[in-house]
């Protein structure tokens, strides 16, 4: 394959000495002429382990070279990768004055091409540039269309400084966002080496993945951060604990828990924060990214009260209570205020849940019921049908599978409000049903 990758930074020199050294045909473009001299001398413009003997070598070879002439690299080749920097603004966003400047020159040059050409964009952009930004670029220099008369393409980078080669080399997955199966196929086989899983998706989820990356290994830092602050002023090792913190590949470092949905709740997540955060101020420690969870935890319970109420309509059913499927259990149910903050609010509630019935209850979840949430009480009822025959609105707030029948057979006139995902697929669901944060 022939490759242009325009900036030779940090991403786009890793990227063009591994390309190379692979086999491609590379050739580097930069405004910066001294990275170009440094790039054809078969030297590496950037500091990183074993880039410069792969550089030298794939130098050598012929198989890398540099120019500062775009039009000449899209000219001398079939895909074009996007590596320019995308600072940001003194505001946060993201400046993206050199992703549309190498828009412009890279839909000049496709102007002067006879053979279909494709863009990669694979610096850092906010979800909807490549496709809301850059496709206009390249089409009105180009006079062109994306899709039918030129490849555009989203391919993120997740390599690290100081072990870049290797991370290129060995990346979690390669992802990319595609607008249809051409693209998708071409950048299969531009990565056909490596031994990584291969997901082409759309373009905007593309771009939001490699954010969201990024914003969870920040969160896992500060998280970090924060419980050292704690053992510090505890005396507590931190390194000894989060070593065994770590050891933990069920709860702690796993996908569980990761899955958006409505506010945590039950006998231990908001009753243990709220001690820590007790014990810190104790200790004249500050854990602001713990206190930031509780207030996060408290939007997502309105959230879902503003769900319903931006629906306009008066009788609510709740599909679940407790704090999660499987269990009776109604301490700190986010449902729980959920049904109290509606009911206070006028609204009739309705209230299913398989585990939660008044017949069944036994023993101290009777009592609790009984005595610290009566008017809760009065809202049950033993048959869901019911509750969603009485209801305008369908709550539905624990992921009980017989709940996703119930969804899919929801009469037109009806809204759901889901907080569980309760149905992978929402392809084919009416306008009626409204998720949290899908
Ligand atoms: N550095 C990292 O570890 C890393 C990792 C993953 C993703 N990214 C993302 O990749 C992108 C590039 O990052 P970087 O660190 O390599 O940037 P960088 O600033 O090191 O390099 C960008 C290069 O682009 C060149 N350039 C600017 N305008 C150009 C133009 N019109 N034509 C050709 N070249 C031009 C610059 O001269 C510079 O050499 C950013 O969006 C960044 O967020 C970076």
């Amino acid at each position: 394959m022939k490759i242009s990758i325009l900036g030779l930074g940090y991403v786009g020199s890793v990227s063009a000495a591994c390309l190379a050294d692979r086999g491609a045909h590379v050739v580097g473009v930069d405004v910066d002429a001294a990275k170009v001299n440094w790039i054809n001398q078969g030297q590496s413009p950037v500091v990183e382990p074993r880039l410069a003997e792969i550089v030298a070598k794939a130098n050598a070879s012929g198989q890398l070279c540099a120019t500062t002439d775009v039009a000449d690299a899209v000219a001398r080749t079939d895909v074009s990768l996007v590596c320019v920097g995308t600072p940001s603004k003194a505001n946060g966003d993201l400046d993206l004055q050199y992703v549309c400047r190498v828009a412009e020159q890279l839909g000049t040059a496709l102007a002067a091409k006879k053979r279909r050409h494709t863009v990669v964009v694979r610096s850092t952009v906010l979800p909807g540039t490549t496709w809301d930004v850059v496709r206009p670029i390249l089409e009105n220099r180009s006079g062109l269309r994306a899709g039918p008369d030129f490849g555009l393409c989203f391919n993120p980078e997740f390599l690290r400084e100081g072990s870049a080669v290797a991370d290129f080399d060995s990346p979690p997955f390669t992802i990319v966002g595609v607008q249809d199966d051409a693209d998708a196929r071409l950048l299969r086989s531009l990565y056909s080496w490596l031994d990584a899983e291969f997901i082409a998706t759309g373009i905007a989820l593309a771009e939001t993945v490699k954010y969201v990356n990024n914003c969870f290994h920040a969160l896992k830092v500060a998280f970090a951060n924060e419980v050292g602050r704690l053992c510090r002023a505890t005396g507590v090792d931190s390194h000894r604990l989060m070593e065994i913190f770590c050891k933990d590949k069920k709860q702690n470092l796993s996908s569980y828990y990761l899955k958006p949905g409505y506010a945590f709740g039950g006998s231990c997540l908001p009753k243990d924060l709220r001690a820590i955060l007790y014990k810190a101020k104790m200790v004249d420690v500050d854990l602001e990214l713990f206190r930031a969870v509780l207030n996060s935890n408290r939007t997502q319970v309105e959230l879902g009260v503003e769900m319903v109420e931006r629906l306009g309509r008066r009788k609510v059913g709740m599909l679940g209570l407790s704090f999660k499927a499987g269990t009776d259990d109604l301490r700190e149910s986010p449902l729980v205020t959920l049904a109290e903050t509606l009911c206070g609010r006028g609204y009739t509630v309705r209230i299913y849940d398989e585990h939660v019935r008044l017949s069944q209850l036994v023993g101290s979840n009777k009592a609790y019921l009984e005595q610290k949430l009566p008017h809760i009480s009065a809202m049950l009822d033993d048959s869901a049908e019911r509750v969603v025959a009485d209801s305008e609105t369908i709550v539905v707030g624990n992921a009980n599978p017989a709940f996703r029948d119930i969804v899919a057979r929801m009469p037109a006139d009806k809204q759901v409000v889901d907080l569980v995902r309760i149905t992978k697929d929402l392809r084919g669901l009416s306008t009626n049903y409204h998720g949290i944060g899908w």
